[in-house]
């Protein structure tokens, strides 16, 4: 079977907007220029700026609003304090000349034991319908603000972070699962419309911290290790029986 890859993150974001749905759950996001960066950088508190065909976290670059005028520039293990004015002047300092990048809206992600996380949906389409194939937690590394698998983050069951931070509320907890479904299931036949083809998608959802639900991106060729190291592989061998459906 064919199976359709869509690389850039930007091509997807506006795929994704063209839903008015999906469009109230995705952070502001625009092609990165410096006059957009000094927009962005009054406008929200925090922003992401990320390589257009990047994945694994590699290469995001985190800009966080300080006191006192100053601006907190992160990437991979490193953060710096800086004036604000000279912000634009250090993330282009950071950036590959060569390679596009996004800027996006920052989130305040909820925490687990004091650690950021998000939830990767697994879709696939074997056959003519979309199916959640598994959700999984991962946790960030303490202090961290990259959740992805290959940057050291934890994979937790759902329920098990759900139950937790809802803990005297499992309605609130229930309502919140089934609402991810329902948008993924949106995100996904949009996604299907814009780009045919396409197969699997690995959808990173986010949490903040007031509890409303945000799609930070949507994979077309997702990993699905995180999965393998669940100590319960019902998922796992589910992703793993409709890829060879998918790939036969
Ligand atoms: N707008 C954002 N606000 C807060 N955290 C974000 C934002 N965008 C990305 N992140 C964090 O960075 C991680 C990687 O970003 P993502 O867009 O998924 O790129 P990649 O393709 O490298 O995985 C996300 O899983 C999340 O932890
Ligand atoms: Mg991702």
């Amino acid at each position: 079977m064919y199976v359709r890859k869509v690389r850039e993150k930007l091509r997807k974001e506006n795929a994704m907007k063209s839903d008015p749905i999906l469009r109230r759950h995705l952070p502001e996001t625009y092609p990165y220029t410096s006059v957009t960066a000094r927009k962005m950088i009054r406008k929200y508190p925090s922003l992401f700026i990320k390589p257009n065909r990047g994945s694994q976290g590699k290469g995001i670059i985190r800009l966080r609003r300080l006191h006192y005028r100053k601006i907190q520039i992160s990437w991979g293990l490193q953060h710096r304090e800086i004036p604000r004015k000279k912000a634009v002047q250090a993330v282009q300092r950071l950036m590959k000349p060569k390679r596009t990048y996004l800027i996006q809206q920052g989130l305040e992600l909820a925490k687990y034991k004091n650690r950021i996380f998000d939830i990767r949906v697994y879709m696939q389409k074997p056959a003519s319908k979309w199916f959640i194939s598994g959700k999984v937690v991962r946790v960030a590394v303490q202090g961290r603000f990259l959740t992805n698998y290959s940057q050291g983050a934890t994979p937790k069951t759902v329920e098990e972070v759900f139950s937790s931070i809802y803990k005297n509320q499992p309605k609130i907890a229930s309502q919140k699962i089934n609402r991810i479904n329902a948008l993924c299931l949106a995100l996904a036949r949009t996604m299907d419309r814009k780009f045919p083809g396409i197969r699997e998608l690995g959808i990173d959802v986010g949490v903040d911290r007031k509890g409303y639900i945000w799609i930070i991106e949507a994979n077309t060729a997702p990993q699905f290790n995180t999965f393998k190291s669940l100590s319960n592989k019902t998922m796992y061998k589910r992703i793993i029986s409709r890829r060879r459906t998918i790939y036969s």
